[in-house]
């Protein structure tokens, strides 16, 4: 079996290893370079809960689902490419700001059994740096975080150690889902002939030119800034990943990266002084002494949404033609979930979860009779 998948970030790499593993001659192609898309942009969390909450819904379910899968994806990771992914099981300390959140705070503690409220002092005590006025806190106490840029890197390695090809700047132009050979991809380059196509290619997956309309998933580019903070010598980052303030804050690697803004602009990855200035100041108003960090680095990507906010994962209307798209905010988090999810699909021929289903958009991704 040929399987082309099309984006090399943390989706279609994990997607083609796996399916790499089990024997299938994969080509992964991406516009640009590996890991260099929204995988790169990440914050490498693991937030099941600090991301999604608590209510029950199919992607609070595929969220924990995926959490659990972490360890040992992370350790196979590992153990094949050689790197460390930096992959930490952390609980993440959540503070309220305002009255509101403070009453939130208090429900979702008493709705799961993952949170546990604190107290001001405790947060403070746990996380010297706060020094907002802090009304409540929660723990989250079974978080994780990966260090994201490692793990688009060591997934390439694993996908070329199970016998996968990567084909880096490579925008794919036309992929024919109806000639007699199978699918046909079509980039500047080349052309790829597969059984099945896995469209992974993150907020760029509905902008194949000359894709059948009725095949182009509706996928919507969320934008996201962030910035990196430098620590004055001899300061200690923060221990754990903080929420608050409307940002989060990640340690990694002796940096604080400071996340994220969340906007519409289209496919506008420029980084604007605005974005700055706001992740700043909220990370100050969190953390005063952060005023004299040195700012480091300042970078975008585009989160893949879709219309109803659920990822997009499994077979569309076109034969052979399969999608995983739509992780928004929790691209790294669903990664050893969708790579499941993707492969299985693949080789089986069979849906993915229900709520998942690319074709619930009806005409979107349902073939019509003569439309392209
Ligand atoms: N998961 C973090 C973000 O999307 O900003």
């Amino acid at each position: 079996m040929r399987v082309v998948v099309v984006g090399a970030g943390a989706a279609g790499l994990a997607i083609g290893w796996r399916l790499a593993q089990k024997g299938v001659r994969v080509t992964v192609i991406d516009r640009a370079q590996p890991g260099r898309g929204a995988t790169w942009a990440a914050a490498g969390m693991i937030a099941a809960a600090a991301e999604n909450g608590e209510a029950p819904s199919p992607e609070t379910e595929l969220g924990r689902e995926a959490r659990a899968l972490w360890p040992a994806f992370a350790q196979e990771i590992e153990e094949i490419s050689g790197m460390t992914l930096r992959y930490v099981q952390d609980a993440a300390l959540l503070v309220a700001t305002t009255q509101d959140q403070s009453a939130q705070f208090e429900q979702r503690a008493r709705a799961s059994n993952e949170l546990v409220s604190l107290s001001p002092d405790e947060a403070r005590r746990m996380e010297p740096l706060l020094g907002a006025p802090i009304l409540a806190a929660l723990l989250a106490t079974k978080e994780a975080r990966v260090d994201n840029r490692a793990l688009g890197e060591a997934l390439a390695l694993c996908l070329r150690k199970a016998g996968g090809r990567i084909v880096p700047n490579e925008p794919v132009m036309h992929i024919e889902t109806e000639g007699p050979r199978g699918l046909q991809v079509s980039t500047p380059f080349g052309l790829y002939e597969a059984d099945a196509v896995v469209l992974a290619a993150g907020a760029w997956s509905g902008q194949i030119p000359r894709i059948p309309a009725h095949a182009l998933p509706p996928v919507l580019p969320y934008k996201g800034e962030m910035i990196s903070l430098l620590p004055p010598q001899g300061v200690l980052l923060p221990q754990r990943v903080v929420w608050g303030n409307d940002v989060y804050l990640v340690p990694r690697a002796g940096r604080l990266l400071i996340g994220a803004t969340l906007t519409q602009s289209g496919f506008d990855t420029r980084t604007t002084a605005e974005a700055l200035d706001w992740l700043s100041a909220r990370a100050v108003a969190l953390m005063p002494s952060l005023r004299d960090w040195r700012i480091e680095e300042h970078w975008s990507g585009l989160r893949p949404g879709s219309p109803d906010g659920l990822p997009m994962l499994g077979p569309t209307g076109v034969p052979g033609l399969y999608l995983a798209s739509g992780q928004h905010r929790n691209g790294i988090l669903f990664a050893p979930s969708v790579a499941e999810i993707l492969s299985r699909s693949v080789l089986e021929r069979s849906d993915g979860p229900k709520a998942f289903d690319p074709r619930r958009f009806g005409t979107a991704l349902a073939p019509g009779p003569g439309r392209r």
